[in-house]
């Protein structure tokens, strides 16, 4: 070939792709063939039927055919854009991981998202935000795969896919719960120990003003280990450099449906970048066991925070959104951002939430993109080193490993790198009593949810937040699920307990103390029976 390429190095550069502008490009089928026009259909004579050789009517119409792959099954609907994250504070005393040491910067992709609705719903849904980074560091990729609340509804996972059904569309009516919340609260009146995240979701929070505005929170305990093999846990959070601002539920009628995805785009493309700042609470382990014995609080519990004035946030670095995507589907839709993605330093703790999610991400990318989604552009790390492994061929495998061999050869050998750190020391861990208590309901879990009615709510947020519930529960069928569920509220507080009572014109049960869940040990039950 006259630029001395061979015939097999016939990849593309992706950023060609990228890049390419339509007055540069000759119309072809898909195998390169030059077409004099789109819009041409062989026939048979004038009025006749078409012809099977016709490939570039076929090519076209069968991948048309073909264009859509499944969306996600929960964050269908999203956005994003890339950026580059950069280290102002190391934490290399705690971490080893190379992001986190002195003058570090990586390139990042960003996806917001809401939860529940499906591709083409509205961003206004009072929903809890999905807030994903994908760090390109010189160690692979790490991904946080985070909310912008730092609680979550469940803490036992073989109850997700429950919870999510609720939200989805109801099996023989197809309505979801904009129209039918019964299922919705039927679950909730059943699982007490969501109250934490239901406290934020119908209040203020739950109706983000944009992606911009708002904080991000793993909400997971993480270990983080460093060189000496010592090891902390953590809780990460993205602080939004904006500040964060909410929409009202009656204001959120005024909104487009993809308000957030022009607000993040306009303001990148105005070059009004938003950024966040990263932040870690660190806990020993010792630490851990005094917060379960004083506090209750079990750190493996992801409906529970970390007091912020006993583990107080520490920076790490920043990062900001500063190139919007050229290609949706290429960039947004076929990422896939994974929390067993981490590298050496960044470790999961027990959390049994989180160790599901391990497994759960990675299995949704092979059947949502296919087996080789890691090739990707957008997908693919950007290491100093030549990445190597023996995953070889399936679907469109198309970075093959050349001609290396596919096993660990003592003829052709690779290189690897040593271990960072001592395994034994880094795999210690806090038992704590994580898995038993984990589905029983105790005083504890109303305690944050109450200083959030009694301490963070304001009159007007009171009122709204009452107005919120009522009016969601306006299409629950069932009034017993509506008792059940201001019994719950009035673990939390008489105060909200009377006035949802009064919004919604049914006098719920007393307290939770006589009735049973049917996924939770009742914890307030003197019948041992509940
Ligand atoms: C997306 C499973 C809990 C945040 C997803 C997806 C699955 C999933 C299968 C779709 C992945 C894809 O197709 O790319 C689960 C399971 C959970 C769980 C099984 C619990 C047992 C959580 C929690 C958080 C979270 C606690 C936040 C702290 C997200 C986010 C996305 C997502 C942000 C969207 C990722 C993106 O932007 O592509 N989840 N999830 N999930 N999940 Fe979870």
């Amino acid at each position: 070939a006259p630029d001395g390429r061979k015939n097999g190095d016939i990849y593309r550069d992706y950023i060609d792709d990228r890049n390419a502008s339509s007055t540069e490009t000759l119309y072809t089928t898909s195998n390169g063939v030059p077409m004099p026009h789109p819009y041409e259909t062989q026939r048979v004579g004038e009025n006749g039927p078409l012809l099977l050789q016709d490939f570039h009517l076929i090519d076209l119409i069968s991948h048309f055919d073909r264009e859509r792959i499944p969306e996600r099954v929960v964050h269908a609907k999203g956005g994003g854009a890339h950026g580059y994250y950069k280290t102002t504070d190391p934490l290399d005393d705690i971490c080893l991981a190379d992001i986190f040491q002195p003058g570090r910067e990586c390139p990042i992709t960003v996806r917001f998202s809401t939860v529940g609705g499906e591709s083409g719903s509205h961003d206004c849904a009072r929903d809890p935000r999905g807030f994903s980074v994908k760090f390109r560091t010189a160690e692979g990729n790490w991904d946080v795969v985070a909310n912008n609340t730092p609680v979550f509804f469940l803490r036992d996972p073989a109850k997700f896919p429950h919870f999510i059904h609720t939200q989805k569309r109801h099996p023989a009516t197809h309505l979801t719960h904009a129209d039918d919340s019964t299922m919705f609260w039927d679950y909730l009146s059943q699982n007490p120990e969501s109250i934490h995240q239901v406290m934020i979701l119908f209040g203020d929070r739950g109706i983000p003003d944009g992606w911009r505005k708002m904080h991000g929170y793993f909400g997971h305990t993480i270990k983080l280990v460093n060189k000496k093999g010592d090891w902390v846990y953590a809780q990460m959070h993205m602080k939004s450099k904006q500040g964060s601002d909410f929409i009202t539920q009656q204001d959120s009628a005024n909104y487009s449906p993809d308000y957030a995805m022009k607000d993040l785009f306009f303001a990148i493309e105005k070059g009004e970048y938003p950024g966040w700042d990263v932040c870690f609470q660190t806990m020993t382990g010792k630490e851990a066991e005094e917060l379960w014995e004083k506090e209750k609080i079990n750190i493996f519990d992801l409906t529970h925070v970390w007091p912020q004035k006993q583990f107080p946030l520490r920076k790490v670095g920043e990062f900001y959104l500063n190139e919007n995507i050229k290609n949706y589907f290429a960039e947004i839709e076929q990422i896939g951002f994974n929390p067993s993605h981490a590298p050496p330093g960044i470790e999961p703790s027990a959390d049994p939430v989180l160790q599901s999610r391990l497994f759960s991400y990675p299995d949704a990318h092979r059947h949502r993109i296919g087996v080789n989604y890691q090739q990707l552009p957008v997908n693919s790390s950007q290491t100093p080193y030549r990445i190597g492994n023996f995953q070889r061929d399936g679907n469109m495998a198309f970075y093959n490993q050349g001609s290396r061999p596919a096993y660990l050869s003592s003829i052709e050998p690779m290189s690897f790198r040593q271990r960072s750190v001592d395994l034994d020391k880094t795999h210690g861990h806090f038992i704590g009593e994580a898995v038993t208590f984990l589905s029983e309901i105790r005083p504890e879990d109303f305690k944050a949810p109450r200083t959030l009615w009694e301490k963070v709510f304001d009159d007007g947020a009171k009122e709204r937040f009452v107005n919120n519930v009522s009016g969601h529960m306006q299409t629950c069928t069932k009034e017993e699920i509506i008792k059940r569920q201001i019994a719950i509220f009035r673990e939390v507080s008489d105060d909200l307990a009377t006035r949802l009572e009064k919004a919604t014109g049914v006098k719920g049960y007393d307290g939770i103390a006589n009735l049973r869940f049917n996924g939770t040990h009742n914890g307030f039950a003197k019948d041992e029976s509940l």
